[in-house]
């Protein structure tokens, strides 16, 4: 956690807006002085997810989830502190310092070095596929139509039919077995020495944004399985944040992107002039993918396979990308056949035809219905139109509902009036939902006194008050004298309260400021997200009042435990002085607890 200086790590957050890193993720709305949108750490269909643009504070009410920014990212993108750090400093444009850790170090060295060795085994693989060994797979490549200029710019190879072919060259040229292992170009066999992963295959090698090669992919050239074996993840490779392709599409003058499954589909509707097309490589579309999608394209085609497969993965897509607020098309392509073997057949004319005419995904949902129940006879028809009257009550744009309801009516004979009523009433029975939730949640954040705070946590009214207490001081730094005075750090009971107060009360005697925003950093995502739950519930008007309300609340309580403490102490007494003396003191008690 340390590995890095206190002002870098505060550097890293202050240059990474809550609100826009939110916003690559999920869609917000303003609201007042916050954004909400759907939570992206539980399901949900009314919007409980908040972000503070002041604080730098996310909060769901739902799953109660909260933090700043690092620890928005060390969940979503499921990494650690120091993970989430170089995360945030890479989207910042941030350097950042070597850290004084050697694991770090090592690791940091480690994943330079499976860049290098990659780099040189595309090399190796490119030089292969040109070398007379090569000559197969050449003919493999020019019968599927790939021309010299496409093998170029996609780097494209051929791993030698020999068992250690690569590993040894490598070696040779100075790596080490270890950097051979860890990029997965080499695995370890019986007798300890090591075997090439990709033999006798055409390489595809796999670049990120930025053009290093981080993975491969190899095909075999005849039937035998497994068609395709791919690198395993590795420091520079998680299989579901890349796209192939997209640091050549990223450049495209289209300001969409088609993706689509395969390598050779890339491939083939590149050299067909479609230089917008990328794969998510066998995987139904993650949310990290969708995001990259996101950032470069306004308009994004799915089109995957129309097999059993195909339609669940298109579904998923269209779910993530309708998260992240994105406008998703759907393309099928007819017969059944994938993109490539659609040009090859038809030409490149033919498929831009077909992304003209991709479907909204509006449509695309409504055609699924179409094939779940047959409209033929009453039932099947009675069942479609309350499927589509379901869709259209989630669509917002009425401009898109109504060409819809126009088309249905006429299609299947219903007036748009009815399909109108049908939709009307559901979009009621919404709304009449989102305000219950509304006022649920308003209910849950009670502002104002103290007396109506809301406590969903199994505290103590001790530690609850004391909470209270650091949480209002910390916004409110001006108070301190009066707080420290009253309720020193002493005080506080043991553990993370005392903890949070040991550094609260250091910095502001120093006269330097306390940010709730900034202390939370360093907290385990559990008690940070409780401290900034808190946070949204401690809304005082009156900040002066309510610390006066607090620190007599916590008097109390202390009186209270010391009273406690007496009358157990007096249960079994006998010297008779010792028994005046706690009495005497026991009345000052209860004396100083009615003033
Ligand atoms: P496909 O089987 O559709 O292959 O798998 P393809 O891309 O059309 O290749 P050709 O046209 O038969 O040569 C789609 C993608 O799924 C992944 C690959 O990324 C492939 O491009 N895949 C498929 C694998 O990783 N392993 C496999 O064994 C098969
Ligand atoms: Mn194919």
């Amino acid at each position: 956690m340390n590995f890095y200086p206190d002002d870098v790590i505060e550097e890293v957050r202050l240059n990474n807006d809550l609100v826009s890193v939110v916003s690559e993720y999920i869609h917000l709305e303003r609201k007042g002085g916050s954004f909400f949108g759907l939570c992206p750490f539980h399901r949900e269909k009314t919007p409980s997810f908040s972000v503070e643009p002041t604080k730098q504070f996310y909060y769901c009410f739902g799953c109660s989830n909260g933090g700043n920014v690092f620890h928005f990212i060390m969940h979503i993108e499921n990494l650690d502190f120091v993970e989430a750090l170089r995360f945030l400093a890479d989207r910042a444009g941030m350097v950042l310092p070597e850290p004084d850790n050697k694991e770090e170090q090592h690791k940091i060295k480690l994943r330079k070095d499976i860049l290098t060795v990659n780099r040189e085994a595309a090399r190796f693989f490119y030089t292969a596929l040109a070398g007379k060994n090569g000559s197969r797979a050449q003919q493999y490549l020019y019968s599927r139509g790939i021309g010299i200029q496409t093998i170029k710019r996609f780097g494209l190879g051929f791993a030698l039919d020999d068992w250690s072919a690569l590993s040894k060259a490598l070696m040779a040229k100075g790596y080490g077995e270890d950097i051979l292992i860890s990029s997965g170009l080499s695995l370890k066999n019986k007798n300890g020495k090591l075997n090439d992963r990709f033999r006798n295959r055409i390489m595809f090698p796999i670049f990120d944004l930025r053009g290093n090669v981080v993975a491969f992919g190899g095909r075999v050239m005849d039937d035998t399985l497994p068609k395709y074996i791919n690198s395993p993840e590795t420091l520079c490779y998680s299989k579901g944040r890349e796209l192939y392709g997209m640091h050549l599409a990223k450049k495209s003058l289209e300001k969409k992107l088609l993706i689509v499954e395969g390598y050779m589909d890339v491939i083939s509707l590149h050299q067909a002039g479609i230089d917008f097309a990328v794969a998510s490589l066998g995987t139904a579309l993650t949310n990290m993918q969708g995001r990259v999608l996101k950032k470069y394209a306004e308009e994004i085609i799915i089109s995957y396979d129309t097999d059993t497969a195909g339609r669940k993965a298109t579904n998923r897509g269209i779910e993530v990308l309708d998260q992240l607020g994105c406008r998703a098309k759907v393309l099928q392509i007819p017969e059944g056949k994938d993109p490539d073997e659609f040009i090859r057949k038809n030409g490149p004319e033919k498929f831009k035809n077909l992304v003209d005419r991709a479907i909204s995904h509006l449509e695309y949902k409504i055609r699924q219905l179409k094939l779940k129940f047959p409209t033929d006879n009453p039932d099947g028809k009675l069942a479609f139109l309350n499927g589509v009257a379901d869709l259209l009550t989630e669509k917002e744009n009425i401009l898109e509902r109504e060409m819809v309801m126009k088309n249905i009516s006429r299609d299947y004979d219903i007036t748009i009036d009815t399909l109108q009523a049908e939709v009307e009433r559901r979009l009621n029975q919404k709304k009449r939902k989102e305000k219950r939730n509304e006022f649920n949640q308003k209910k849950r954040s009670l502002t104002g006194s103290i007396g109506s705070f809301s406590v969903k946590r199994k505290d103590g009214p001790r530690e609850t008050h004391e909470h209270m207490l650091l949480t209002l001081l910390s916004r409110e730094n001006h108070l301190y004298s009066v707080v420290s005075e009253r309720y020193p750090v002493s005080s506080y009971s043991e553990g993370s309260n005392r903890e949070m107060a040991e550094v609260l009360y250091q910095k502001l005697s120093d006269g330097n400021d306390f940010l709730l925003e900034e202390y939370i950093t360093k907290l385990e995502p559990a008690k940070a997200a409780m401290i900034v739950g808190f946070s949204k519930d401690c809304n005082f008007e009156e900040p002066e009042k309510a610390i006066e309300d607090i620190l007599k609340k916590l008097e109390t309580i202390k009186l209270r435990e010391e009273m406690k403490d007496i009358q157990a102490q007096l249960k079994n007494i006998n010297d008779v002085n010792e028994e005046q003396r706690l009495k005497r003191q026991l009345q000052e008690i209860i004396q100083r607890m009615c003033r």
